[in-house]
């Protein structure tokens, strides 16, 4: 697949049961944080469609889709400004698709009238995060070397 062969759009309900599998897979990943860590991934695992579903009523889900299946997602809660997941499956990581997951977040949260977006990162999301324009909040260098709060003014 070519960098270019993939498209991002806004999630419906029919997207849950795909997200929730994009979900595992990334958590299992080789940039999963979560992937040593046996009780989240038991949790994860144990997620159905219908948890989805559920989390759709508070958050934008956003999705990419690439040679016809759904390989990304993201959330962003806009009560609390806040982007609260972006997972990419394993085999599509490094095409540009989450920094367009978070463009299309980034976008929902402009048209919703928030001036700014925060969220937890961890891990290699650090990078991802900086190059998308967060600045720290925390730094990891307080928090421990693994997460940080970050922030970026839209
Ligand atoms: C982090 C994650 C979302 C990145 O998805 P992606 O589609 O590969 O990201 P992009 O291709 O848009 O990356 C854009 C840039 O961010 C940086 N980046 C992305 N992943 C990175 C990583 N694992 N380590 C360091 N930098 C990274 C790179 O500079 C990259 O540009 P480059 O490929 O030209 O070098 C994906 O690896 C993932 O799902 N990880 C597991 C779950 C997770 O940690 N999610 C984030 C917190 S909820």
């Amino acid at each position: 697949m070519s960098k270019q062969l993939f498209r991002v759009r806004k999630a419906s309900s029919a997207d849950a049961q795909q997200i929730r599998d994009v979900h595992v897979l990334a958590g299992k990943g080789p940039d999963s944080l979560e992937r040593n860590n046996k009780l989240v991934l038991q949790w994860m695992e144990k997620r159905v469609a219908a948890d989805y579903l559920q989390a759709m009523q508070t958050e934008v889900f956003v999705v990419a889709e690439a040679d016809n299946r759904l390989c990304g997602f993201g959330a962003v809660n806009l009560v609390k400004a806040e982007i609260t997941s972006v997972y990419v499956d394993p085999d599509f990581t490094r095409r540009g698709i989450a920094s367009r997951l978070v463009g299309l977040m980034e976008l929902a949260a402009t048209d919703a009238g928030l001036p700014a977006l925060e969220l937890q990162a961890a891990g290699g999301a650090l990078t991802f995060y900086e190059k998308q324009g967060y600045v720290y909040v925390t730094s990891p260098a307080t928090t421990g070397p693994l997460w940080a709060q970050m922030r970026k003014d839209l």
